[in-house]
Formats: C-alpha cells, structure tokens, sequence
C-alpha cells in the first residue's frame, strides 16, 4: 500500500536545463496513473525521479507521507519495469525472477514460493526452466515484470514497457497488464507512454505532461469528453479535434458561433460578456455528421478521402488558415472526392476554446 505526493516537483540538469517545474500530484492507494507526454516532455525523468535513479531538484516526493527525496532508490519500496527488459540470458526464468530475492538473502522456500506466486499470475509456470532466447518478446517482458513482482514493492514504475513490441502483442500485452492491476488491486502503479491508446485503456487517470509542466489530470473519458485546453483536446484522440476559428453570435445556455463555413452550436454556455469573442470551435472527427445546408456548422469540398474499412476519413480544406478539418464516418464511402458536403455536430459535442482555453473550465 502506498500512496505518493508530488509537490512543486522540478528537474533542473547540469544546473541550467529546466525540463519539469511546478508539479503537483497526489496518486492515491491502488490507482494506475499514467504519464503522457510528447518525447522529450520528461516522462521519463518524473518517473526516474519518483524511483530515486534521478535526484529531485526542486520541490518533495512523499510516500505514504513521509519526504524521501534522499532516500535511496532500494529502501523507496518501488520497483521499476524499463523498456529493455535486459534479463540475464545465461540464467532462466526462474533464476532470473530469483536474483534479487537471493541477494537480499532471503530463505530458499520463500524464493521458491514468491518465484511460484508471480509466475501463476504472468502465465510464466510452464516457462520457468527456460532460458530467455527461448521465450518470445512478451513472455520476457512478462519476466521483467515478474522480477519485480517477486519483490512485492509498494509502488510500480513502468517505462513504456511495450514499445518493443510489435502491434499485434502490444495490444495483448497491454491487455495482460490490465489484468495483472486487477489481481493486485492494492499496488500502485505508474506507467509512462507516449501511447494514448494505452494511455486511455490502461489508466484510473492520466496525467498529460507538456511545456515542463502537467496540461491536465483527470479519468481518461474526462481527458476525451472535457479537454481543458487545446494541447489536451489535440493529444488525445485520433486523428487529433478540429478547431475552427470564429466568433460568438449568440450567448446563453447555448452558445452560437459564426463559422467560415456555417454557424456551429454549442452546449458550452456564456453570458453576454462573451459577445464577439474570438473562439476556437473544438469538434471530433467523430462527432461530425453530414446534414442539410440551412444546419450545418461546416460547410466544405472534400480534398481528399481515406478508406480505413471500418471508417472513412475526409479531408477538408482548412478554415480560417488552421488545419485542415476532418470528419470520420462510419463505413465505406466512395467518391467523394470534390463534393460539397454540409456537417454538424450535436451541441454537447462542441467545445469552445479562448486563449487555448477551454470556456468550461473559467
Ligand atoms: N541526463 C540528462 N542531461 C541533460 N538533459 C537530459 C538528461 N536526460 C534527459 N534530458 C532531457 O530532458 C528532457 C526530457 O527527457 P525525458 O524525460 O527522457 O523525456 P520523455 O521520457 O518524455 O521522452 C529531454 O529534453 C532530454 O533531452
Ligand atoms: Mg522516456
């Protein structure tokens, strides 16, 4: 059990490069947090500073309410999964899953036991007398999970362990890793990746890192349904929402935006201060359907078509010099290259961002 608070947290390298400032988290008991970012936000560097393999420069860790910014990584309870799994070849299964509980000296029933209990859990009993070259790439990630498990740490840290997977078992091992939260449900876990798929199937919440500090905390439907800002509202979903530029028209518990291409109308709601405002219009590929002239929110010649089987994707030109927007719809849709077509997008649906902020959080 084990709980973490990071307060005003901050890495300075070398004394000059700021890459985190200002972080404030508190992850309770039992949740399975992860960090999202862009490469080279400082995933990893939050997490290796939270493990003690990189001192904090600037603010507190606490665990289980006690600071232990200069407590050494072993005595922290936390267990860390890297990316490489770099187990030791010329041992097995089970000698590799051992090693640390036998330089702890522990006693050989207590090794045999604790080796048994995580191998149930990872599916790994019948591969225990293995060598690692003859396992597959996810049944050696599932060792160097093993490895720490055995340990029975307080707290897990994973760096984007599945990134050397192929899609095809990045997607079972993430499903595996899912479960294995399950069966523990009082361990904390915290897991970096910069895959919001994983990031979104995985997590109690996220925590998206972005310009040194965190863009938003929250469930990962909170993230989808209700972006603070714009950075959020773009990171997660693919492809990423449409903003299209225009001015509010009509203000009250629904609010009404002049479009280049229409008039969009949104649940978000504003008072006459928000008159003539300058707003950025936020709306999923997803959630934009075609409809007739006299409804629609946009109105465009589609540029150009992709044919996913289950969806296709069309490509609008852009609105107001953004980027182009687009729209996905159910299905297979021939020929619409060069057609005029007229899209809305029901009111709850439609987000509307000042500044890069959204409207609902001021
Ligand atoms: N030892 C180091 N010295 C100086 N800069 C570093 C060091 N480690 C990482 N950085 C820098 O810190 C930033 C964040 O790195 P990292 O935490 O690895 O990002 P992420 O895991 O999100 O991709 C990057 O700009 C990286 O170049
Ligand atoms: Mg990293």
């Amino acid at each position: 059990m084990a709980d973490l608070k990071l307060t005003d947290v901050g890495k300075t390298y070398g004394g000059k490069v700021e890459v985190l400032k200002g972080i404030n988290l508190e992850i309770e008991t039992g949740e399975l947090i992860v960090f999202v970012g862009p490469s080279g936000c400082g995933k990893s560097t939050l997490l290796r500073m939270i493990a003690g393999l990189e001192k904090i420069t600037a603010g507190t860790l606490e665990i289980d309410g006690q600071v232990v910014n200069d407590v050494p990584p072993s005595q922290r309870g936390i267990a860390m999964v890297f990316q490489s799994y770099a187990l030791y070849p010329h041992m097995t299964v089970r000698d590799n899953m051992a090693f640390a509980l036998k330089l702890a000296k522990k006693s050989a029933a207590e090794i045999d036991a604790a080796v048994k209990r995580a191998a149930d859990k990872l599916q790994l009993t019948e591969y225990l007398d293995r060598l690692p070259k003859a396992l597959s790439g996810g049944q050696r990630q599932r060792v160097a999970i093993g490895r720490s498990i055995v340990r029975d740490p307080k707290v897990y840290l994973f760096d984007e362990p599945l990134s050397n997977l192929d899609a095809a078992l990045r997607v079972a091992t993430r499903i595996e890793i899912a479960q294995l939260k399950e069966q523990m449900p009082e361990s904390t876990m915290v897991y970096v990746t910069h895959d919001q798929v994983e990031a979104m199937t995985l997590a109690t919440r996220i925590v998206v890192l972005a310009d040194k500090g965190i863009a938003q905390v929250g469930s990962p439907l909170d993230l989808y349904e209700r972006p603070e800002n714009e950075f959020v509202a773009q990171f997660i979903g693919s492809p990423a929402m449409n903003l299209i530029p225009g001015e509010v028209v009509g203000t009250g518990a629904q609010t009404r935006v002049k479009l280049e291409g229409g008039v969009a109308t949104s649940a978000v709601p504003t008072t006459d201060a928000h008159m003539g405002l300058q707003v950025n219009v936020g709306i999923r590929p997803e959630d934009l359907q075609a409809c007739g002239a006299d409804e629609a929110a946009f109105t465009g010649v589609v540029e150009i078509t992709e044919k996913l089987g289950e969806v296709t994707l069309l490509y609008f030109k852009a609105q107001g010099g953004r980027d182009p927007v687009i729209a996905k719809l159910p299905g297979i849709h021939n020929g619409m290259r060069g057609e005029e077509v007229c899209l809305t997008a029901a009111p709850e649906k439609v987000q509307l961002f000042a500044n890069g902020r959204s409207l609902l959080y001021r």
